[in-house]
């Protein structure tokens, strides 16, 4: 393929930037920067075992992040190069990242600038072990005014803005092959690293998600958890042809959901890592600022749709930097249906769900 024929990334966000005449470009370095944090963290997962690169962190037992799970060796290395790609080009205010407890600051030696990163290093990191696809999953904001300002340190207050406010979202796959699936709020762009140049190639303009599907994704593991909508829901696509939705449908379940996204975007279905009442202290399981957040712009952008289950996930006003929430994302006639089901009240009883019913799969 000759060069000309893929624009790379650097060249679709000169001709993006072509839009806004008075743009200064720090967006655009903001966003490379991130890419290059990305390609080194798929070198990293690419050598696995053989860069010493696989199992917990921590030499005398296993160290513990914020959210009171393992932490891995690669999500570390993978949130210290988010960092050390990140904290010295003047564009950013600050940091907020799954493997860090508090706001990381900008180093005195470094400019600050308008702009506020929140990511998750590397996400379905369980599965690295496995040899299971993993990603990166950021957001970008603009910083409050008096940030911008003042160049004080920030706080996690200044990461309480909803999802509608996001300037840029994207994810990086590690897959069989990487690639950086992106949104600056213009639609959705996907590129594929060309692993012979270093670079990212445009490969998937403009993608659409179709608005039906007849595939879902959900831990079913959580079924007795589940609430009585969601009950419904993946009872009604176990039923098939023979119930309410009169046609059969496939299941998946990767337990990475930038995976999971990737899939939906490219052939629609729905995931859903619904709120339940598995732990009453964790209103869901998935991280609203650099999870549900950047994925939910990435699927509106493409036509899709993202909720609670009870509200437009968009729209949802962040308390923690860490806070955890319903999911639900994909084709958008299967989450508006979703969304349906919570707003009408319940009539079914849990033994009419074929879920728990006397021969069911769950029964134990
Ligand atoms: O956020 C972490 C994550 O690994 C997601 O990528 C994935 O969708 C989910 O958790 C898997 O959860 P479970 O272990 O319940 O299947």
């Amino acid at each position: 393929m000759p060069l000309s024929k893929r624009s790379t990334l650097t060249q679709f966000l000169i001709e993006e930037r072509r839009r806004f005449p008075g743009a200064s470009g720090d967006f655009n370095a903001l966003i490379l920067d991130v890419a290059l944090a990305c390609k080194a963290i798929a070198r990293a997962v690419a050598f696995g075992e053989l860069g010493g690169m696989l199992g917990n962190h921590g030499e005398s037992g296993a160290s513990i992040n914020v959210q009171g799970e393992t932490q891995k060796k690669l999500d570390v290395i993978s949130n210290d190069m988010f960092i050390s790609a990140n904290n010295w080009g003047g564009h950013l205010a600050g940091m907020g990242s799954e493997e860090m407890d508090d706001p990381y600051q900008i180093p005195g030696q470094y400019p600050r600038g308008k702009y506020l990163l929140v990511f998750d290093p590397l996400d379905g990191s369980s599965n690295i072990d496995v040899n299971v696809s993993v990603g990166s999953i950021f957001s970008i904001l603009r910083a409050p005014q008096d940030v911008i300002d003042s160049g004080r340190d920030i706080k996690a207050e200044d990461f309480f803005q909803p999802g509608a406010q996001q300037l840029a979202a994207g994810y990086a796959l590690y897959g069989p092959t990487t690639m950086l699936v992106l949104t600056v709020g213009n639609g959705v762009n996907a590129f594929t690293l060309d692993p012979n140049l270093g670079e990212f190639k445009l490969t998937h303009p403009n993608i659409q998600i179709p608005a039906d599907t007849q595939e879902f994704a959900i831990n079913a593991s959580n079924s007795r958890f589940w609430e009585a909508p969601v009950k419904r829901y993946v009872d009604e696509c176990l039923a098939g042809k023979t119930g309410a939705r009169g046609k059969d449908f496939n299941m998946r379940w990767i337990a990475s959901m930038v995976a999971e996204a990737h899939r939906i975007l490219m052939r629609g279905g729905v995931f859903l890592y619904p709120r339940d009442t598995k732990d009453p202290s964790k209103p869901g399981r998935l991280r609203l600022l650099y999870e549900a957040n950047p994925v939910g712009m990435i699927m509106e952008q493409a036509g899709g749709r993202a909720s609670t289950g009870r509200e437009p996930m968009m729209g949802v006003m962040p308390t923690s930097l860490h806070q955890r929430i319903g999911l639900v994302f994909g084709s958008r006639n299967e989450v508006e249906r979703i969304e349906r089901y919570h707003r009408e009240p319940v009539a079914q009883k849990d033994d009419a769900n074929p879920l728990f019913a006397e021969r069911s799969l769950f029964r134990d």
